[in-house]
């Protein structure tokens, strides 16, 4: 599901690629097959894919029975206006994403996700069956994991970082680090059941955190998953501030990776993913 979408991953299959580099997907989508496996009982199945955003209709009405998203939903459909709002509490002067800034930008972020999960709850009850079930992973965390504590964060902190010594340099204007923002969410169990609930159309059949990688996978490789950030920011990164930077702001990221693993060890990195298990009603 990813044809015409504001947000998309790099493509083909050279070393920058998304295919290249999804290593982690596949392991954080191992460790929840069992899952998977357990909530489908037993499937004959024909297989769609179709292109356009999950925010709107994909499928014919009443014609999905087992529906599947991994590692999509973290996409906020658009950046929220009010991030832009120069000089109120909200604007996000500086940062380029939530878990980086105070509580009122977390809050512009959560209200943004919560309308999106009903867009998207929505679209989906007009296409599941009565019974039909819905199988989600996507980022997210225990209750009460502060979202500072987010692994993405010391990324997300380097990337900031890089940005802004690129504005001392003159390479880029601090406008547009003030105007650019990283439209990606993590959810808690607590905050996706009360979206559930409000919505209306699914039940909740079974719901954890799980880890998004091998207990036994040893302490996360910082170069490797910077590799893994960049196929999937690199277009978002390329469309706000051109091609010519990206190169320098992922080296300059890279030259970081000290920090980065330093900070990722005050980080949540077990328990990172939602495992989401759901029946229309
Ligand atoms: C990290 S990739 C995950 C791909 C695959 N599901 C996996 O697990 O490897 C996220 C995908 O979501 C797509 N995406 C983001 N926002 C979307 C939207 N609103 N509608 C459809 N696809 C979207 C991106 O283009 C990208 O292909």
């Amino acid at each position: 599901m990813s044809g015409d979408v504001e947000f998309p991953m790099n493509g083909g299959d050279g070393a920058n690629s998304y295919s290249k580099n999804s290593r982690y997907q596949v392991e954080a989508v191992n460790v929840v097959t069992e899952m998977i496996k357990e909530a489908i009982a037993k499937k004959q199945y024909f297989a769609a894919g179709v292109p356009g955003s999950f925010y709107g209709r994909l499928f014919p009405k009443s014609s999905i029975h087992l529906m599947y998203s991994s590692f999509a939903l973290q996409w906020l459909s658009k950046v929220p206006e009010e991030l832009l709002d120069n000089g109120s509490l909200t604007w996000n002067k500086g940062k380029i994403h939530y878990t980086i800034a105070s509580k009122e930008i977390a809050d512009v972020y959560a209200a943004q996700f919560a309308k999106d999960m009903d867009t998207f709850f929505n679209a989906r009850a007009d296409e599941i069956i009565v019974g039909g079930m819905m199988i989600l992973i996507m980022p997210g965390f225990a209750d009460g994991v502060q979202y500072s504590q987010d692994p993405s964060c010391p990324f997300f902190y380097a990337f900031n970082q890089s940005l802004l010594d690129m504005v001392k340099l003159g390479m880029i204007n601090e406008d547009e680090v003030d105007s650019f923002n990283l439209p990606l969410y993590a959810t808690s169990p607590k905050e996706m059941a009360k979206l559930v609930e409000r919505n209306g159309c699914f039940n909740i059949e079974r719901m954890e955190v799980s880890n998004t990688r091998p207990q036994n996978d040893g302490p996360p490789i910082v170069p490797a998953i910077l590799t893994h950030y960049r196929v999937g920011l690199e277009g978002i990164f390329t469309k706000h501030f051109g091609s010519k930077i990206v190169d320098e702001l992922f080296e300059r990221t890279l030259n970081k990776s000290a920090e980065i693993s330093s900070m990722l060890e005050s980080s949540c990195v077990e328990g990172a993913q939602l495992f989401l298990v759901l029946k229309r009603k």
